[in-house]
């Protein structure tokens, strides 16, 4: 089968379209046909080299978590989907070998959701990792009705899904970004705040008796330590991008901090997938390319200022 991959770790100009075997449909597997793979900063990640103290990598490298398409076969003891379904998956295994830049993925059932019905195979690949990464982050979160959350980096894929399932609760979402994304920002129901300003006289501004949440989905600690101020006392923190430090005045305040490492729960994507359907969730697709162009899809990540996400079309679709 035709697949995006890399024979060695470095930039954009190492993945090559290669021949590589279809893969092996184990008992509790779900063979799914790639119509597109949604691109994400992690495969980024990996083609540098940069998880090879998480996981084991085995060359060559077909790169990729994300994958939308149609079943063309399941194991044995698969008994949710069959061939011809539509589906889309977040497709992390243990091991960095077998991505989703390719004609066909394998991906164990339980990580497996109906796409949804009322986008093209293209939009539902770019669902998966950032949507689970948005609902995961606001359950860690705790956010409830009527409160307000300050996103670092609101724009980009795992943003446009946090503030979307933020206002579907009732919160009211303040994010940056940069200024030219603001109109997009409030299309999605957020209150913008330029990432390049004073972030912290912004959010009070807005929200003067302070936030209640912080999720850091960009910016990382220096991002989250200049808006120490605007946080109300046992504020939560939860980063996407490593523990966050809470400095001992933030400690003395009660703000607590988590982290969240994305999991890959069919169940919970099936959730999002129908919120898709219901029309409370939008997929907002910035960009496609062909797997033969995989590389100007990662360029185009690295070049940044892009809204939403990025998807690689495998195939006719
Ligand atoms: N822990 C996990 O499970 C997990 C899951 C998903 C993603 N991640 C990580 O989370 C990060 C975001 O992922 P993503 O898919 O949303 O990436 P993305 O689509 O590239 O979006 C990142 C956005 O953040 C904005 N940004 C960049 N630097 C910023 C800063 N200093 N302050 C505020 N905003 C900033 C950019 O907006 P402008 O260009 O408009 O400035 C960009 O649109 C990546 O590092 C990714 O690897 C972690």
């Amino acid at each position: 089968m035709k697949a995006a991959a890399i024979a060695g770790f470095g930039g954009p100009d190492a993945i090559k379209l290669m021949d590589l075997p279809e893969p092996l449909v184990g008992p509790d597997i779900v063979l799914i046909r790639t119509a597109a793979a949604g691109v994400n900063p992690v495969d980024l990640k990996i083609r540098e080299g940069r998880l090879t103290s998480r996981y084991p990598h085995h060359f060559p490298i077909i790169l990729g978590w994300d994958v939308a398409g149609v079943v063309e076969a399941v194991g044995p003891a698969v008994s949710r989907f069959r061939p011809g379904d539509r589906v889309c998956a977040y497709a992390r295994k243990s091991c960095v070998e077998h991505g989703t830049y390719a004609e066909f993925v394998a991906v164990a059932e339980e990580s497996v959701a109906p796409a949804p019905e009322s986008v093209d195979l293209i939009k539902a690949s770019a669902l998966p990792l950032a949507s689970l990464t948005a609902l995961q982050t606001m359950d860690s979160l705790k956010v409830v009705s009527g409160e307000t959350v300050l996103i670092h980096g609101g724009s980009g894929g795992v943003g446009s899904f946090a503030v979307q399932l933020l206002v579907g609760l009732g919160a009211k979402a303040l994010a940056t970004a940069s200024p030219g994304s603001a109109d997009y920002l409030r299309s999605l129901g957020a209150v913008p705040i330029d990432r390049h300003g004073d972030v912290a006289g912004q959010v009070r501004a807005v929200a003067p008796e302070g936030v209640e949440a912080v999720m850091d989905l960009a910016g990382g600690p220096e991002a989250v330590a200049a808006t120490l101020s605007v946080m109300k006392d046992r504020a939560r923190v939860c980063s996407i991008l490593g523990p966050p430090a809470i400095t001992e005045d933030g400690v003395a305040r009660g703000l607590k901090g988590s982290y969240v490492f994305v999991r890959p729960y069919g169940s919970q994507l099936s959730e999002l997938s129908a919120m898709v359907d219901a029309g409370s969730l939008r997929i907002h697709l910035h960009g496609k390319f062909p797997l033969e162009k995989a590389a100007d899809a990662h360029r185009a990540i690295q070049a940044g200022g892009h809204r939403g996400k990025f998807a690689i079309t495998v195939g006719d679709s």
